[in-house]
């Protein structure tokens, strides 16, 4: 197969993020149609330096230009949730296939609208939930699959972070609900996939939000403030379709965690747990060990023979954060190569953004709802 046509839109994080997954991924995998790295797309005029400095062959200032161009075959799209919509619906009406940020949308309604159209176009649709491709979170899964963590009982899931407590920092699109959505949207999102994932569909969600700061001064003037109107903490329990209960805390509120994504799954046979900031390894405990060898045990999930590791260095060698992306980008290219589902798709992050969007109402108006 001839190489994939890539444009991205974004540049700033998520487009370093990316251009530095699709530069390196040729390096370390073997892809049927590797990704040829096209047009960088971001809006202000530092994109020429910037898509440069990435590695990438063109720069655009319009986004509507991108997804019409004919040297493209995919689209990625890192810009701020509420822009995703518009953006993915373009692209997969020209027939292109779709690597989307997190979370999907800005609303179930935007969501809808995303993955009505990847199923009508019959092209890929994948939201970049990238936690789901930590080699641990992948182990995870297997143990589920196989049972040895029994009956899932209970998922307790955090995303915490501390980039804005107290009231230094400006407002940003991240402080505007109107850009992010309405819940637990911006970390909550990955908590609620990796639940999703682990345990199976919630079924309903009840929830409690704070915002700390409710008004921030405006970066190009300091002298006049906007509100903000998303959370800086929410809490949310949930019940799963097989009966287990969910805890989950998503906050950018939280002193000295600076990116905690942390989850404990426990079942009927054993547990687990991982922590983010410690990604390449998993806790995980065994009811039916012997038991005077009872306790859990921390594995390092650097063998060849854990998810994705034979494609990087010798055991013990760890990865990073970075990495992710390059798993979430292998499986996204080779599903476009052999026509074959992609995941997480567009389907999970309508779903994702379903009890997102039930949290928020939760806490509203103080009840549970069903999803
Ligand atoms: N998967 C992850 O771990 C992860 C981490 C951070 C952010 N994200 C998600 O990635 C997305 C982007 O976040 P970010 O942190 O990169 O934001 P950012 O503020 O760093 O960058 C936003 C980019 O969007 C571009 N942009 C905005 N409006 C545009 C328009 N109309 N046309 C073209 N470009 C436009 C800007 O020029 C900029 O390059 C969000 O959906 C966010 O939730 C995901």
């Amino acid at each position: 197969m001839k190489p994939l046509g890539v444009a991205l839109i974004g540049h700033r994080f998520m487009g370093r993020a990316h251009s530095h997954a699709l530069k390196d991924l040729p390096l370390f995998f073997d892809l049927e149609a590797p990704p040829a790295m096209r047009v960088l797309c971001g809006r202000s005029p530092d994109v020429a330096d910037v898509a440069a400095r990435f590695g990438w062959e063109r720069w655009e200032n319009d986004w509507r230009k991108v997804v019409a161009d004919p040297e493209v075959d995919v689209v990625a799209v890192g810009t701020p949730g509420a822009l995703h919509r518009d953006m993915a619906v373009a692209a997969a009406e020209a027939g292109k296939h779709v690597f989307c940020e997190k979370p999907l949308a800005a609303t179930v309604a935007q969501a809808q609208d995303m993955h009505a159209a990847v199923e009508k176009a019959g092209v890929k649709g994948a939201v970049n939930f990238n936690y789901r491709r930590a080699p641990a979170i992948m182990l995870a899964k297997q143990l589920v699959d196989e049972g040895r963590l029994g009956d899932i009982l209970h998922f307790k899931g955090f995303y915490q972070q501390d980039w804005a407590l107290g009231d230094a920092l400006p407002h940003i699109w991240r402080m505007d609900a109107d850009m992010v959505g309405p819940g637990p949207a911006e970390a909550g999102s990955h908590v609620v996939d990796l639940a999703r994932l682990l345990v199976g569909e919630i079924t309903e969600v009840a929830a409690a939000d704070v915002t700390f700061v409710k008004q921030r001064r405006l970066p190009e003037d300091a002298a006049r403030t906007a509100p903000v109107t998303t959370d800086d903490l929410a809490v949310f329990i949930t019940r799963f379709e097989g009966g287990a209960l969910g805890t989950f805390e998503a906050t950018r509120c939280i002193a000295g965690r600076r990116n905690a994504l942390s989850l404990e799954l426990n079942g009927t046979k054993g547990s687990l747990r991982f922590e983010l900031e410690r990604m390449n390894e998993l806790d995980v405990y065994f009811a039916d060990d012997p038991s005077h060898l009872q306790g859990f045990r921390n594995v390092l999930v650097t063998e060849s023979v854990h998810p994705y590791i034979e494609a990087w260095w010798p055991p013990g060698h760890i990865i990073g954060w970075e990495h992710t992306f390059l798993h979430a980008y292998y499986e996204f290219f080779q599903a476009i190569a052999h026509d074959r589902p992609t995941a997480p798709s567009f389907y999970d992050g309508l779903r994702c953004q379903q009890v997102i969007e039930a949290a928020g109402t939760a806490a509203a108006e103080r009840r549970w709802v069903e999803i």
